[in-house]
């Protein structure tokens, strides 16, 4: 007999999810009460606290939003959505202030304002940082402990997102979330998704290995529309020290002068780009994917740059470093891209409202049109805080539906060994460089998983990224095909799960 899954009914919003979209999304929803769930403790299992850089924000008497606005653009490759890119940019100076309120030690300049470092592809150095390279540990810490304290929030731990509850017209009226081991439905009047990325798909990856595209599979699932999500961006320099995930090597690095250089100890960026080791973020993977291919080696070499100050000034790269036997200060670092962030996502508002009533996204796992094919650097970190604040407001303002869920199919989980095979294949044919012949082999190999194991949500990514990978003939940011054809018009990608799923060569795509 089927057994009953137990059932609450939360006078509220349901947040899954306790990054920095989470919490500040939770946060922002007071008075309206919240059940903010996560699989991790607080402050564990999500990329914001992994986070290096910062959050970039124009905060600077010789910067503004327009100029941040149009670097975002710039770094997008033609994909970015203009209006949203200037709203998250005339949002910065706040959202850093807001962080900075609740206690985020951020650093700063003699005269009392923010410290702020150069990144890659920006025009002023508008990173605001934290003790070097602490920024993520430190804002989730503030958040966290406001969260904690904040009487409308309620935090369980242990508990992990199964599938969403919708009614008849597909409205989402809550989720069925594993808690402590038990499958329970919970019935709410908005559900925030903040589920992070899809870094665990990836043999590669800086972010926690356990973010496999939790969210972006349930709400395809559930017939949400999906945006760009062939784009992933792969961070170019994450330390080769053997460790899954890998610890990050920041772009803050380069800022301050660290080169890059092969085994033979050449600098070879001026080979790839004219701005070198400050050309943008894919562009650099490409190059250092290239080095290694070719047997050459790729380092990162800040022995000049930052040398003995590193125990100061990048404490936490100087950790990761030493624990895999660098001494950056005396050595060049071994370096690799990796997975780092999916600039697709659930297609949202500049509210977090998705295509389903009811259902909002913020953060990773949400496509706002703000990062285009390549994100800028630390806007990640400023996606979060502006568009989950906003997703936070109005998903307390939603109406109750008031009707009953009819629908909540927990599907499979993708047995661990599968995954793995998954994550290597990914790496391999839809990572930073990728053709058509490897994109149609990984979809036929994510078409037998889903025959031999079901069809789970981390299948449903996967299949997402590698068969609208596939689709685009073209390269554009962080979507490089070797065999790619002529850039054509720039054309945003949006896609409901049926659009995708065919076997290669079967694929259509619906206009939106
Ligand atoms: C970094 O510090 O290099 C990462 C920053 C980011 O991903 O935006």
């Amino acid at each position: 007999m089927k057994r009953l899954r137990p059932h609450q009914r939360h006078d509220g919003v349901v947040v899954v999810g306790a990054g920095l979209a989470g919490l500040t999304a939770a946060l922002a929803s007071s008075p309206a009460k919240v059940l903010v769930l996560t699989g991790a403790p607080l402050n564990q299992g999500c990329s914001s606290a992994w986070a290096q850089g910062g959050l970039a924000a124009a905060l600077a008497d010789d910067d503004g939003p327009e100029l941040h606005a149009a670097d975002t653009v710039a770094a997008g490759a033609g994909l970015v959505d203009a209006d949203m890119a200037l709203l998250l940019a005339s949002e910065g100076p706040a959202a850093v202030r807001a962080l900075a309120d609740l206690g985020a030690p951020f650093d700063r300049a003699a005269d009392g304002g923010f410290a702020q470092s150069l990144e890659a592809a920006h025009s002023r150095a508008r990173v605001a940082r934290v003790k070097g390279d602490q920024a993520g540990r430190e804002i989730m810490n503030a958040v966290t402990v406001a969260a904690m304290a904040a009487r409308h929030i309620e935090v369980r731990t242990n508990a992990r997102l199964q599938a969403l509850l919708q009614d008849a017209e597909g409205r989402v009226r809550g989720v069925i979330a594993e808690i402590a081991g038990e499958p329970t439905e919970i019935v709410a009047r908005a559900v925030v998704l903040a589920t992070g990325g899809i870094g665990g798909l990836y043999a590669e990856t800086t972010t926690p290995a356990e973010l496999v595209g939790d969210g972006l599979g349930l709400a395809a699932m559930a017939g949400a529309l999906i945006g760009d999500p062939e784009f992933v961006q792969f961070h170019p320099t994450a330390i080769d020290i053997g460790r899954d995930p890998a610890p990050l090597a920041t772009e803050a690095l380069r800022g301050e002068g660290a080169v890059l250089v092969n085994a033979a100890g050449e600098r070879f960026m001026g080979r790839y780009h004219e701005k070198a080791e400050l050309a943008p973020r894919d562009v650099v993977a490409r190059a250092i994917h290239a080095e290694r291919t070719a047997g050459r080696g790729a380092f990162l070499d800040a022995r000049e740059a930052v040398g003995a100050h590193f125990p100061e000034e990048f404490p936490g790269v100087f950790a990761a470093c030493l624990g895999g036997g660098i001494d950056p200060r005396t050595q060049a670092i071994p370096v690799a891209p990796a997975c780092h962030y999916h600039m697709g996502g659930i297609v949202t508002d500049a509210d977090g409202r998705t295509s389903l009533e009811g259902l909002f996204a913020a953060g990773e796992c949400a496509s706002t049109g703000v990062h285009g094919a390549n994100r800028l650097a630390s806007n990640s970190l400023l996606e979060a805080a502006v568009f989950g604040a906003r997703a936070g407001r109005a998903a307390a303002a939603q109406a109750d539906a008031g009707s009953h869920p009819q629908r909540g199919t927990v599907p499979p989980t993708l047995p661990p060994e599968a995954l793995q095979q998954l994550r290597k294949l990914m790496s391999q044919h839809a990572g930073v460089v990728r053709d058509a012949q490897g994109l149609a082999n990984l979809l036929a190999v994510i078409q037998a998983m889903e025959a031999a194991h079901g069809r789970s949500a981390a299948l449903v990514a996967a299949r997402l990224v590698v068969a609208c990978a596939l689709a685009r003939t073209e390269s554009r940011g962080g979507h490089f095909r070797a065999d790619g054809e002529a850039g054509s018009e720039p054309r945003r990608t949006f896609v409901r799960l049926a659009d995708v799923d065919a076997p290669a060569g079967a694929l259509r795509f619906a206009a939106e």
